[in-house]
């Protein structure tokens, strides 16, 4: 009975398989275009290229393909399964993403998953598959599809290839034998240590065993493994047969057949014999004991990787251990560091192995596979490093791809300072100079685009540093380029060809000293912050930098803590720099408002409590019709900028609290003149400046009003009385004016043709020194009695005006030159004295409206019914002016004097 319901249970569960897989199967096929069929089961391993990718690949069917014992570093967000119809850099660069699933950007270590192909590639499209970095157009692995005409094998591991005919001359190490698959795969993989692994295969038909030495490790570095002397239990080293391999310094890799007889470095001893650790051949200069051979060698990823071969059984007994295939032999290995051929032994030795050695038992028939993962080597960055100097030429050349760390690349390179493609790293600030050579078909630039070739052409935006099409020069006529990196380039740009990508390589950007990265620097008050600043047409940037150690900085523009705008850097508890804006209109924690001002290219950072804010912000915020209260906090270049400071043991973003207020602060501003670089001496009134102010008041407030006054008034006292004197204090206050000048002049400073009171001052100067002019130019008077002459009238309205206008303008620009003291000195001075002023012009307009009063009372009754006169109706009041015109030439020189050298060329006109 049960056995009867189990069946039934079973086939039920058979037939709900079938029908789900015959809903499935269409579906999974439906993506599935038929194609070419013969590729169906084609297997191949990957070509490494960069990321330590390892691993086999075999197309399942017409849309998917398997990938297994999968390796490869992680390799960022932007890894995809690439097509392309060639495995060469043209070809790979023009290729295409085939799949819709992205590798992971964590490690895979011995990973076996399917990959579907997009619906709209098919295997005929490509040739290559690739593991490809979009944004580096960079090639991790690839391999290349191979329709299988001969010997298909659907092992996903590669069968020992059939031993070509020569093969069967056993391994003597003369010659590599030949092998299936790629060279960094390998049958069996055991950890020696955490940087180094042995990996193997064993081919025992060939006499022969394959061996990858792998290491991360400097590429100065040996790698060396061999077999210990069976019969000795103890000293492993004494009597071993290993292989020391490494790389040349020109970069090649080599690998030789040692034998150890001493713990010591290879010599010959008083026999002219060697001993030591010396190779095979040092001890028998015959090649029939050099018995390993070099098969293949490369440096990614700052692991070294040699493969090698070495017979199981060697022809050499003397110096070689025959391999025992069925049991555990002790093995010992080492790395250390080599010491280059000299003039005395032509060899690449090893030198001491400090403390990394050691040996290991293996049982070389049997599989192993400890390795999980490929190895991560700390340092990653093998290309050499070049590091600008201020004042040397980096000399860009054009020249072999050798070791290009880029893969794929063209087949020629850049160049600098004979260096293949290296890192250059330069310092924020510090001018680089370029000395470009490369031939005319290579313009050099530096770009934000880490492929280059001008990125505009791949539809990417790319900002362009320096160079372009014009950088371009060869070794009898270079072209210079001299580039000075300011403080917002970017940590990481690349110095590129404008016309093939991939030729150049990074460039690391690192910050110099903040002297070099600013244009100026003040000490601010107490000398405990310095203050930096680059100004530039919109923008400033700003950085201060604590000369203590403080728990935060901030800045301040203003007189004082209270009503400042102010900046504060510090260093939170996940060690994020960050720097906020505030506006502070009190003393304590409530009157700490934070702002929203718009900040760019923001650091700060903590060195040993030292703390540096820096950032940009333009000079006038962009609020349109804003009222917020940061939009006030305009910085004006051309007047100082007072900045104060404040240092503490902690601040926070929010719940600010009074502890946090500041434990120390600046006790008083700095006045920093952002275009002179430099900041003002803290002091009161210049008297130069007060000098200056004070004549001016006297030619402008006293003397030249005083003039027109008496021009105007006096002419009703006894004859000429009014000349004299308007002639004299015109005088005297225009010598005055060009005192005051005088003394302005020598304390010019801060002062620009742009401020109010420079351009008020210089408008005063020109009507000032008009009005002696025209006087000078001024027509004939008409004789007594006579009608006055037409020119005559015109002149006076003439002068007398501009004389008014003049004193006017002259009392406004004594109003700027105050309010300008007021910007640069201390309010409160600045105000009374403005005060005193305004009082004065108030009595003085007070003054004449009396007097405009009593005058015309005086006119109407002089005239009697002459006319009805309004009071400062023009035409009256000039026509006035004239009338006591009883000046004769006479008169005039009498009151001259022959010191007014002015009035006295008058005198042939006035005749
Ligand atoms: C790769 O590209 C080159 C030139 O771009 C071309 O000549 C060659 O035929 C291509 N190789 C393959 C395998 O398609
Ligand atoms: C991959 O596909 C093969 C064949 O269809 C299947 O046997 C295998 O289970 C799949 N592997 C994974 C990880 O899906
Ligand atoms: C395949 O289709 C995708 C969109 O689904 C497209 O982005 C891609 O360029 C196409 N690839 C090819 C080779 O046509
Ligand atoms: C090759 O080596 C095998 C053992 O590994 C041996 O049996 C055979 O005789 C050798 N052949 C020659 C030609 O040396
Ligand atoms: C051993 O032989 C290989 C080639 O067979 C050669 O490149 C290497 O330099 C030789 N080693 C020594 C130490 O002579
Ligand atoms: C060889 O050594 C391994 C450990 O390294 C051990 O597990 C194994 O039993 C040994 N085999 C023989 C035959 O001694
Ligand atoms: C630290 O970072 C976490 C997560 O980003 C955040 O939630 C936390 O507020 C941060 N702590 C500080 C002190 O800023
Ligand atoms: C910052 O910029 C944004 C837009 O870019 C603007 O709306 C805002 O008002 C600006 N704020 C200040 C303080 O400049």
């Amino acid at each position: 009975m049960g056995n009867v319901r189990s069946l039934l249970i079973i086939s039920l569960g058979f037939l709900i398989y079938l029908f789900e897989f015959s809903v499935s199967d269409p579906d999974s096929s439906h993506n599935c275009p038929k194609t070419n069929t013969s590729l169906l089961h084609f297997t191949s391993q990957f070509v490494m290229s960069q990321h330590q990718l390892r691993g086999y690949f075999s197309i399942i069917d017409d849309c998917s393909f398997k990938v297994s014992k999968f390796d490869m570093l992680s390799g960022g967000s932007d890894v995809y399964w690439w097509g392309a119809v060639g495995d060469n850099y043209e070809n790979l660069t023009s290729g295409f993403v085939i799949s819709d699933e992205k590798l992971n950007t964590s490690t895979y270590k011995n990973d076996s998953f399917n990959v579907t192909l997009m619906s709209n590639v098919t295997w005929d499209d490509i040739r290559v598959v690739s593991v490809w970095k979009k944004s580096m157009a960079s090639d991790f692995g690839h391999l290349v599809l191979k329709e299988m005409t001969e010997s298909p094998s659907p092992s996903p591991s590669p069968s020992p290839a059939p031993a070509p005919a020569p093969s069967t001359i056993n391994f003597t190490g003369s010659s590599v034998v030949e092998f299936d698959g790629e060279p960094t795969m390998f049958d069996n993989c055991k950890v020696l240590s955490d940087t180094y692994r042995l990996r193997w295969t064993l081919r025992e038909d060939d006499n022969v065993i394959d061996i990858g030495l792998e290491g991360a490790i400097d590429i100065g570095n040996y790698m060396a493994f061999g077999w210990a002397d069976p019969s000795n239990k103890k000293d492993y080293m004494l009597g071993a047969d290993v292989a020391v391999t490494g790389f040349t310094e020109e970069g090649m890799p080599f690998v030789d057949d040692y034998h150890i007889t001493k713990y010591s470095a290879c010599m010959k001893n008083k026999n002219g014999r060697a001993e030591g650790v010396c190779p095979d051949i040092m001890y028998h200069n015959d090649n029939k004991v050099n018995n390993t051979i070099l098969v293949y060698g490369h440096r990614k990823d700052g692991v070294s990787f040699i493969r090698y071969q070495r017979p199981i059984k060697s022809i050499d007994k003397n110096y070689d251990w025959d391999v025992d295939l069925k049991k555990n032999m002790t093995c010992i290995w080492a790395l250390g560091s080599i010491r280059p051929p000299d003039s005395i032994q032509p060899l690449y030795l090893p030198e001491n192995h400090g403390k990394t050695y050691g040996h290991v038992d293996v049982n070389i028939s049997e599989s192993v596979n400890e390795c999980s993962g490929p190895l991560d080597a700390n340092n990653k960055q093998d290309q050499d490093l070049l590091i600008a100097e201020k004042n040397e030429p980096l000399v860009v050349t054009l020249g072999p791809a050798l070791h290009y760390p880029n893969p794929p690349n063209p087949s020629k390179v850049l160049y600098i300072n004979k260096k293949e493609s290296p890192l250059l790293r330069i310092e924020r600030g510090v001018p680089v100079k370029f000395s470009i050579q490369a031939g005319h078909n290579v313009a050099f630039y530096i770009t934000s685009d880490p492929i280059g070739g001008n990125a505009m052409s791949r539809n990417v935006s790319e900002t362009v540093y320096a160079g372009g099409q014009m950088a371009h020069g060869v070794q009898s006529k270079p072209e210079e380029l001299e580039w000075s990196p300011d403080r917002n380039i970017p940590n990481e740009i690349y110095y590129q060809s404008l016309y093939t990508p991939k030729m150049g390589w990074k460039i690391e950007v690192v910050d110099g000293g903040l002297s070099d990265m600013y244009n100026n620097s003040v000490l601010l008050d107490d000398q405990q912050v310095t203050f930096y600043w680059t100004l530039s047409k919109k923008s400033i940037s700003i950085a201060a930098r604590s000369e203590k150690k403080t728990g935060y900085l901030a800045i301040g523009f203003g007189e004082k803590m209270k009503n400042s705008f102010a900046y504060v850097g510090w260093v939170d508890g996940n060690g994020t720099g960050r720097v906020n804006t505030y506006w502070i209109d009190g003393n304590n924690v409530q009157s700490i408002h934070p702002t929203n001002e718009n900040l760019t290219y923001v650091r700060c950072k903590s060195e040993q409590g030292i703390i540096t804010l820096e950032f940009s912000r333009p000079l006038k915020p962009e609020c349109d019709g804003d009222k917020k209260v940061e939009c006030k906090n305009i910085v004006e270049p051309t007047s100082l900028l007072k900045v104060i400071w404040a240092m503490g043991a902690k601040w926070s973003a929010d719940n600010l609290t009074d502890s946090n207020m500041h434990s120390s602060t600046s006790s008083k501003a700095v006045r920093v003149s952002l275009l002179r670089g430099s900041a003002e001496a803290d002091e009161d009134l210049k008297p130069v400046l007060a000098v200056h102010g004070f004549m001016m008041f006297l030619a402008w407030g006293m003397f030249l009003p005083g003039g027109v006054l008496a021009a105007r008034y006096m002419k009703n006292f006894n004859g000429d009385f009014w000349f004299k004197i308007h002639v004299y204090s015109q005088c005297s206050g225009l010598t005055i004016t060009f005192l005051g000048i005088l003394f302005a002049a020598a304390e010019v400073r801060g002062l620009h043709l742009h401020s109010l009171h420079v351009k008020f001052g210089i408008l005063t100067l020109i009507l000032g020194f008009i009005q002696p002019i025209n006087a000078y130019f001024r027509p004939k008077e008409a004789p007594d009695g006579e009608q006055p002459l037409r020119q005559r009238v015109v002149w006076e309205y003439m002068h007398g005006y501009a004389g008014k206008l003049a004193v006017c303008i002259g009392v406004i620009s004594i109003f700027t030159g105050l309010k300008h003291l007021g910007d640069r000195y201390n309010a409160e001075n600045v105000k009374g004295l403005t005060c005193a002023l305004v009082i004065w012009v108030l009595v003085g307009v007070v003054s004449v409206l009396y007097l405009e009063y009593v005058r015309g009372r005086s006119v109407r009754e002089r005239s009697g019914g002459r006319g009805n006169f309004v009071l400062g109706d023009g035409e009256d009041e000039e026509t006035d002016l004239l009338s006591p015109s009883t000046i004769d030439e006479g008169n005039m020189e009498r009151i001259m004097g022959s010191s007014v050298r002015k009035e006295i060329q008058l005198e042939p006109l006035g005749r």
